[in-house]
This record gives structure tokens, C-alpha cells and sequence, in this order.
């Protein structure tokens, strides 16, 4: 039996988790502890650092005593200390690293660095048990790509955004219609009322034979539109908002119907391929049912954790911690591990221009 405290803040949740993995291999999120600040952070229309750092502080021992309340467990009983190093806002990371090494220190457990993205790719793991290798679609306010999963520490990055991430478009959107942060779920809640023909945006890089994204031009395009008809109805907002979502939409699609390709060339003999989703975008029923549609014509399994282990938590943290630790992975991190902004999961692909350039969220 193995568990695992799990700490997550490097953005805008302070999170703490305890998952266990039982002798038979069998894993289970004891508890999972999340508060968001979009509170704090709602007055400035987006994630001000400063802000989440102190959030963060004030937050978290609490949140780490209420994870081990709720798992009906004490520091004794844990068997490493799993935390968030990067990508993420530094001040934020330092919070939650820090907290992890005063604990591995007093306890004498070890500290495992968790990078973030690695969090998210393992959850359908966690979730639905899926077997090497798979496809991730990662799309969060700060990232958007496919990466292929090959093992525990083992990526490769298929494509990435070159300008905006997903998430960063849906925000940008809403807060040029005037629409509530976060964005995603505003713009999605007014797109039902819209009717997405209205405008004709264009596709990002529909057809492209290059696999990346880009969303920036859509975003002008967006803009345009909003003041070529300003002042804005509510009806306008929505027909907006629709005809976005469609656009994003169908951009995504192609992108991820050429990875699947790409995978059902390379992995021929895998009876079984599986595309999963992860990040807050992953939330986007529009987008869910699209993915679904296009993994049902590619024969392709298609799995989308849970919402609340879709958007940032600690249980992703620890269940990467309990995966490191059985893959042999697990005790490399000293006391003087560092918190990274930037940290690729693939640390062999090529920077693209543009990408992780606010490197603030994942
Ligand atoms: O993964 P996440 O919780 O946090 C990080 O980015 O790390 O993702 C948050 C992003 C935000 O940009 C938010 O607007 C977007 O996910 N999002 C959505 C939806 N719910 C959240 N985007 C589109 N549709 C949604 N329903
Ligand atoms: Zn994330």
C-alpha cells in the first residue's frame, strides 16, 4: 500500500490531496481538497501573481490538514510528500514547494517534484486505469497540445500552440464581450443561446499540414466583429460566443483528427487507442462531444477524467507522485530542488515561437 500527500499551487487553486494505490494496484483519491480564488482575482479579469502567492500562503496548511482529516490519515501514515515544482507563477510554486520540504523534512519523508503537466497527462490513469502509450489532448488556460504518452516521465510533444493557449482565448473573449472571468464557462454558457452562422470566423489552421495551433488570429477576428456591431445585445454577445465556440471548435477537431492518424500509423498493433483529454478547457461540452464524435469514426476510446479532476487539484499530484515512486522515479529530488515557470514535458521538442510565453498556467 502506498499514499501519497499531493500539494498543488501553481496557479489560481490551492489544493492538497492523499491518494493511495493498494497492494492489488488498485488506486483511490482519499480526499481532495480545493479552493479556488477566482474571487480574488475576478475584479482584474485574469490571474494577478502577486495576489495568488499570498492566497496561496494564507490557504494552504489548512487545506493540507483538511486533505489528511478527510483521508482519516496522519503525516505517519504517508509515504512521500508529492508537490507541484512548474510550470507555473514562481510565487505560487515556492508556496507550495516549500510547505512540501518543511514536511519531508520534519518527517523524514521523501519530497517528490511533480511537474504539472505531467499531473494532468497521468490522471486517466488514476481514472480509467488506460495503458501505455496513449494520446493527451492537454487544453488549460495556459497550454494546448498533444502530447504522446509513452510511459511514466516518457512524452513527446505533437503539437503545441504557437500564440494563444485554448483557455487564454476563451478569457480573452469573454473579456472583450464583457462577459465574467473566467471566461470558458461564460462564453460557453452564452454560445447555447447563439446561433453560430451569424459570423463565419475562420479555423485556425484548418487543413494546415503543420499539426500546431493558433488562436490569435481568431481573436482579432473576434474583435472585429464586436465592434463592427457595437454597442452589443445580448444577442449579439451569444451569436458571438457561438460562432467562436464553433470555430475553436472545428480547428481542434482537425488538429486531433490528423494526431489520431498519426498514432493509428505508428502504433498499428495497438488494438485498443485511446485519446484523453485533460485541462479546464476539457470542461467545454461542445468540445467533449466533437472529440467523442471524432474518436468514435477513428476507432479510437476516448476518455475525459471527471470535471473536478479535469481542472487543477492535488489529486493529480499525488497520483503522479505514487506513479513516479512505482516506476523508480520517485526519490531523485533533494532539498534543493527548484521551483521552474517553465518546465516541458518533453524536454527534447524544439521551442516553438510564441509558446509558453506567459507560462503562467497550465
Ligand atoms: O486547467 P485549468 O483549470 O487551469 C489552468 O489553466 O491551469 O483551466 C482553466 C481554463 C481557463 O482558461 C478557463 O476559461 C477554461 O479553462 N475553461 C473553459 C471551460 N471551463 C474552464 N473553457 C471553455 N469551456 C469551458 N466550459
Ligand atoms: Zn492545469
Amino acid at each position: 500500500m502506498l499514499t501519497v500527500l499531493g500539494i498543488e499551487t501553481s496557479c489560481d487553486e490551492t489544493a492538497a490531496s492523499v491518494v493511495t494505490l493498494d497492494d492489488g494496484g488498485t488506486p483511490a483519491i482519499r480526499s481532495n481538497a480545493v479552493l479556488s480564488q477566482i474571487e480574488e482575482h475576478a475584479a482584474f479579469g485574469g490571474v494577478v501573481p502577486e495576489i495568488a502567492a499570498r492566497a496561496h500562503v494564507e490557504a494552504l496548511d489548512g487545506l493540507i490538514a483538511a486533505a489528511l482529516a478527510d483521508a482519516g490519515a496522519s503525516l505517519a501514515d504517508v509515504d512521500a510528500i508529492a508537490a507541484t515544482a512548474g510550470p507555473g507563477l514562481l510565487g505560487g510554486l515556492l508556496v507550495g514547494l516549500m510547505t512540501a520540504k518543511a514536511i519531508a523534512h520534519a518527517t523524514g519523508k521523501p519530497l517528490i517534484a511533480v511537474n504539472h503537466l505531467e499531473g494532468h497527462a497521468l490522471t486517466p490513469r488514476l481514472t480509467d486505469g488506460v495503458g501505455f502509450p496513449y494520446l493527451l489532448l492537454l487544453v488549460s488556460g495556459g497550454h494546448t497540445q498533444i502530447v504522446l504518452v509513452r510511459g511514466v516521465g516518457d512524452y513527446q510533444r505533437w503539437a503545441t500552440t504557437i500564440d494563444d493557449a485554448l483557455g487564454e482565448a476563451f478569457d480573452k473573449t469573454a473579456k472583450l464581450l464583457g462577459l465574467p472571468h473566467p471566461g470558458g464557462p461564460s462564453v460557453e454558457r452564452a454560445a447555447h443561446r447563439g446561433d453560430p452562422r451569424r459570423f463565419a470566423f475562420p479555423s485556425p489552421m484548418k487543413g494546415a499540414e503543420r499539426p500546431d495551433f493558433s488562436f490569435s488570429g481568431l481573436k482579432t477576428a473576434v474583435r472585429q466583429a464586436a465592434s463592427s456591431i457595437a454597442p452589443l445585445s445580448e444577442g449579439d454577445v451569444a451569436d458571438i460566443c457561438a460562432a467562436f465556440q464553433a470555430a475553436v471548435t472545428a480547428a481542434l477537431a482537425d488538429r486531433v483528427a490528423r494526431a489520431l492518424a498519426r498514432f493509428s500509423a505508428e502504433f498499428p498493433y495497438i488494438e485498443a487507442p485511446t485519446l484523453v483529454t485533460a485541462g479546464g478547457v476539457a470542461a467545454n461540452r461542445a468540445i467533449r462531444d466533437a472529440l467523442q464524435g471524432l474518436c468514435r469514426d477513428a476507432g479510437f476510446a476516448f476518455i475525459a477524467p471527471p470535471l473536478a479532476l479535469c481542472s487543477d487539484n492535488a489529486a493529480m499530484i499525488a497520483w503522479a507522485g505514487i506513479e513516479r515512486l512505482r516506476a523508480g522515479l520517485g526519490d531523485g529530488d533533494g532539498m534543493d530542488i527548484a521551483p521552474r515557470s517553465r518546465w516541458p514535458l518533453d524536454g527534447t521538442s524544439e521551442p516553438v515561437v510564441g509558446f509558453g510565453r506567459r507560462g503562467a498556467k497550465a
